[in-house]
């Protein structure tokens, strides 16, 4: 095989001008370099700018300005009710009913309050099984969990890791693991998409084989909303909590989400930590002492709505709703195989394609290992305007995102890998 950037182009043109999630890109700010669109390859980090954001800010600072507290009912969208527009759009996107879904906090704090949820351990059910290498916030969530709870990580928790010489994980291995921990397991915690490999987790069976020892299944689906296709619900997942700021494009820091299937977040005696804005919203303002839930996910929420943190969520929903994750994931496949098929074509590459070839066990994201000189390369491609992100210690991650990327960006970004000008 070799590298023929001119059959890439071409290829790449016919692809962009049949792609009917064209007319997406344009809803969105591109970051400028030396005056032309960088090629931006982070989405799975920080999500693009979505160009209503901004209009939408505005209109909140208005009603802000013109109701004062009055806003709370007056607003175009009043502020009471705020979360409660995302309910529906996120029930989509991950496949839940709306009352199973909320948007509230951020993801390690929805994490921890799903985890105080639905780790109970037990003196003969403690333990919690996790992916080797989990993305730092999650390993130090569980890690304080079980001391808190008066356990000691090295005895409650489980890590299931690739074999020697692979990189990724086998299904059958995580199940064999969960097999193995039998009676003895309170849930499994997994990533929906790995952070650092791009492997996207066989969510039902995992469920499925947790489950069937009697134990929970819940996931960070950071890397996964609006990335790759779920089902919560019909997966008979646990629950999940997930960020807006990657593929959701709802800014740095932008509101978390969190799905409780509807057997528990019905359940008004489901244990949690709680604050007025989960109490039942009836008598929610009446003050009175005694907790008692509003049903579903929302019993779940802290605090009232952060307005100004949802607002790039509504405007950025509002265009997964137009698209469609079914459309989305359709592009997806093919802009990922095209990048890979590019990259395979390199010739002495000094790079391997970490992420699993299976188009169903990945997302967008490719992750490129070097052997040697990967700092180097990713910083000459930062210079050529092409925005990819450098994980430690030897990790390029690129994620053609359907919803703006082009197929010319893959070519750009083949391009400058094998070492053209981009
Ligand atoms: C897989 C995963 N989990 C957790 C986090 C932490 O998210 P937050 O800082 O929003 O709590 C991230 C952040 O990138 C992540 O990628």
């Amino acid at each position: 095989m070799s590298f023929s950037p001119d059959d890439f182009r071409l290829r790449a043109t016919d692809l962009d001008d049949q792609d009917t999630l064209f007319p997406f890109r344009e809803r969105f700010h591109i970051p400028q370099h030396n005056g032309s669109d960088v090629a931006y390859f982070c989405g799975n980090s920080l999500g693009l700018q979505p160009k209503s954001t901004a209009y939408l800010f505005e209109q909140e600072l208005r009603d802000w300005a013109k109701y004062g507290v009055e806003g709370h009912f007056q607003a175009e969208s009043p502020w009471f009710s705020y979360h409660k527009q995302f309910a529906k759009p996120l029930g989509a996107i991950v496949g839940a009913l709306p009352e199973e879904v909320v948007a509230m906090n951020t993801l390690t704090v929805n994490l921890q309050l799903l985890m105080m949820t639905f780790y109970r351990p037990t003196q003969d059910r403690f333990k919690i099984l996790m992916e080797a290498g989990a993305f730092p916030s999650d390993q130090y969530a569980i890690e304080t969990l079980v001391r808190l709870m008066g356990y000691e990580p090295e005895n409650a928790i489980i890590e299931v890791a690739p074999r020697e010489s692979e990189s990724t994980l086998r299904t059958e291995d995580i199940i064999a693991q969960i097999e193995a921990a039998g009676s003895e397991l309170s849930l499994i915690l997994f990533g929906g998409v790995q952070y650092y490999t791009g492997q996207f987790f066989d969510l039902p069976a995992l469920t499925q084989a947790a489950h069937k020892v009697g134990a929970l299944a819940g996931f960070d689906l950071a890397h996964a909303v609006g990335n790759v296709p779920l089902q919560l619900h019909d997966w008979d997942v646990d629950f999940a909590c997930w960020c807006s700021y990657k593929y959701l494009n709802s800014g740095p820091g932008g509101v978390g989400g969190a799905y409780i299937h509807e057997r528990f977040a019905n359940n008004e005696k489901m244990p949690r930590l709680a604050g007025w804005w989960g109490q039942r919203e009836r008598d929610r303002f009446q003050m009175r002492k005694g907790f008692i839930p509003e049903p579903g996910a929302q019993g779940w929420q802290l605090s009232n709505a952060p307005v100004f943190n949802m607002v790039a969520h509504r405007a950025s929903l509002d265009l997964f709703d137009k698209a469609g994750m079914n459309a989305l994931r359709a592009k997806s496949l093919i802009m990922t195989a095209f990048l890979e098929e590019m990259l395979h074509a390199i010739p002495e590459k000094a790079f391997q394609i970490l992420t699993p070839s299976d188009p169903q066990a990945r997302g967008c994201q490719l992750s490129l290992l070097y052997a040697h000189s990967g700092k180097e390369t990713f910083d000459r491609i930062t210079d050529n305007g092409i925005i990819a992100d450098w994980r430690e210690p030897n990790v390029i991650r690129v994620a053609p995102v359907p919803m703006y990327n082009t197929f010319m960006d893959c070519v750009r970004l083949a391009e400058a890998l094998n070492g053209s000008i981009a």
